[in-house]
């Protein structure tokens, strides 16, 4: 679990540089292509159709959960360090979606990472992270269903945060997050804190173990790696797949081994482990029933899906110290429109060289904003795509229907926001 340095390409959550290759990420990584399960999905959106979403872990839990419509959720969180913009918006709308399709969904706003990384002071973390409730509110989440939470305001997760910081050592953290001895204590708490996000919608109050998918940027998977890690060292029981059925470790006190004579399978006991045989997916369910049971946690670990990094407006990355390199989702439409205009594109250096040559949509960041924000309709994703490469689509015209698309959303989105109830939203905040 070594930070990724190799090559040009570094991937960390606090930190993202050089071109990112992300057949190699997904190696180095050892993430899964989210290409090779998409036509299990029910419903792909966009995003997924389109491999914005590139990559998951275990993202199989999820379609079985939606199609077998057996509890799960879905969980992000966002640091409310910067006002919202449109690279958010891709979070919140994969959140959105996941409550569509059926799951509970649980929003953070790590205002203790803001707090404890950025050093913002709390009244700044609070207005900040409000107007991102009001941007997902206004994308589309619905009160039911749903849970948004202030890190610093939820007793479970910073409860939770503390029990699985018991699990973590000094050389882990400096391996993962590359940490000196120049780091804070807060800022290495708040790994713990997002890994308690991560698991707390499984913790008894919020209806036990489930599968929970977390829709992040690709630099946020040290902390999936972690959890995943954690979620299994935290809890009383340890699988692994044997000949037909699942050979049962007690990670804790072998006491609790005993408990798990009173399945109802065949089953082979041993000083250290027990072999049960029949399905493994109902052994799993009735060794996590018993878990709950002696109290443990029995958390299942958590899936997670990848999105690509968006490039900036401006080329290179989005910053928010540079608001021309990304469209705030409190931009005026005048304003996305003037960024819009300014963009960097795949076109060439002339009208008569462009319709010889065509444009490079690939390399062009106007067109990253139809195929992640403004055109939602394959067909037509594609015909623009025809056009520019063919060479009959130029870059003025081009970015002026951008222009139009984005105004008319930032308006409806604005609307939006100031209508919204959120009364109507369950949000622990202090
Ligand atoms: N660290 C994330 C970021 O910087 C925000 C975050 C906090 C988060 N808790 C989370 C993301 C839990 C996913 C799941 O954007
Ligand atoms: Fe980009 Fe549109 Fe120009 Fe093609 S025509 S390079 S998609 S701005």
């Amino acid at each position: 679990m070594e930070d990724q340095e190799t090559g040009s390409m570094k991937v960390t959550p606090w930190e993202v540089e050089g071109i990112i290759d992300y057949e190699r990420l997904i190696k180095e990584f050892g993430m899964q292509s989210f290409a090779e399960l998409l036509d299990k999905v029910p419903e792909p959106n966009h995003l997924m159709r389109r491999g914005i979403i590139f990559g998951h872990r275990d993202y199989g839990r999820i379609i079985n959960a939606i199609v077998n419509k057996s509890p799960w959720a879905v969980m992000s969180g966002f640091m409310p360090s910067g006002m919202p913009h449109f690279g958010h918006k891709m979070t919140m709308d994969e959140i959105v979606w996941h409550q569509q399709m059926g799951g509970m969904a649980f929003v953070a706003i790590a205002d203790m990472e803001a707090h404890a990384v950025r050093g913002l002071p709390w009244e700044k973390t609070k207005e900040i992270g409000l107007m991102y409730v009001r941007s997902i509110a206004a994308l589309g989440l619905k009160p039911e269903n749903a849970i948004i939470y202030f890190q610093s305001a939820s007793n479970a997760v910073k409860d939770l945060a503390f029990e699985l910081a018991t699990e973590v050592n000094w050389s882990e953290l400096k391996a993962i997050y590359g940490f000196t001895s120049e780091t804070q204590l807060a800022k290495m708490f708040t790994t713990s804190i997002q890994a308690a996000d991560i698991l707390h919608p499984q913790l008894r109050e919020f209806g036990g173990p489930k599968p929970v998918v977390i829709p992040v940027g690709a630099d946020q998977d040290p902390h999936i790696r972690l959890t995943r890690d954690l979620a299994a060292r935290i809890s009383v029981f340890a699988f692994e797949p044997i000949e037909g059925g699942m050979r049962i470790r007690s990670r804790k006190n072998s006491e609790y081994l005993r408990e798990l004579r009173k399945l109802k399978f065949e089953k082979n006991v041993y000083e250290e482990h027990i072999d049960v045989f029949g399905d493994r997916k109902d052994i799993e369910n009735e060794v996590r029933q018993i878990e709950l049971e002696v109290g443990g946690y029995a958390f299942i670990p958590p899936s997670s899906t990848y999105h690509r990094f968006t490039t900036g407006l401006t080329g290179g990355k989005m910053s928010s110290s540079r608001p021309e390199s990304y469209i705030s989702l409190l931009d005026e439409p005048e304003v996305a429109g003037k960024k819009i205009r300014k963009a960097i594109t795949g076109g060439r250096g002339s009208a008569e060289e462009q319709r010889r040559l065509g444009g490079e949509p690939e390399k062009c960041s106007v067109f990253e904003l139809y195929t992640i924000h403004l055109l939602l309709d394959d067909r037509e994703l594609e015909e623009l795509r025809d056009e520019c490469r063919g060479g009959k689509l130029l870059c003025g015209h081009c970015k002026k229907r951008a222009a139009e698309l984005a105004g008319k959303f930032l308006k409806e989105l604005k609307e939006n926001m100031q209508t919204v109830e959120l009364d109507e939203y369950e949000i622990a905040m202090k």
